[in-house]
């Protein structure tokens, strides 16, 4: 798959981390910053990815900050992402298997770097079951229509 991946300052070591440990499953890894660990706003990176995702250009998003929440909210603002904050493989199963979430935040400052590659392996390898999830989804996406008219 063609993974977005980005951080802010508090991710970036642990974003660092997983673009190799991404490229070593196969996948192609877009790296969309930042490329240093200078301070920076999680909300321009997490646009960036979910952008990426929305438009097509990307399968999966990636974004690490410190909490994963803040990236998970900036990117959940985006049309058509369903973001999920992931700290265990169990949320990172489910959130693909029931909610075909397209993009995983995570917290660096929360969980360890093992940690965090064997909920991204979790999260990539997971397919969407469809079915009754199916039409969940397309409520949230009548939620989301709904909401840009008013
Ligand atoms: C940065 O200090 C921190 O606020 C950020 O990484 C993130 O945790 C926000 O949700």
């Amino acid at each position: 798959m063609r993974i977005a991946i980005a951080s802010d300052h508090a991710g970036f070591d642990q974003k660092t981390q997983l673009v190799p440990f991404l490229q070593g499953l196969g996948h192609e890894v877009v790296d969309m910053g930042p490329e240093t660990g200078e301070r920076v706003d999680y909300p321009d990176y997490a646009e960036k990815v979910a952008r990426a995702v929305a438009a097509g250009e990307a399968d999966r998003g990636v974004l690490i900050c410190g909490t994963g929440i803040g990236m998970c909210i900036a990117a959940n603002k985006m049309k058509g992402i369903r973001a999920a904050l992931c700290g265990d493989t169990f949320s990172a199963h489910f959130t693909r298997a029931h909610n075909d979430a397209n993009v995983i935040t995570m917290g660096a400052r929360v969980i360890g770097p093992g940690l965090a590659e064997f909920i991204l392996d979790e999260f990539l390898k997971t397919p969407f079951e469809g079915g009754r999830h199916a039409r969940r989804i397309g409520k949230i996406a009548k939620i989301e229509e709904d909401e840009s008219h008013v």
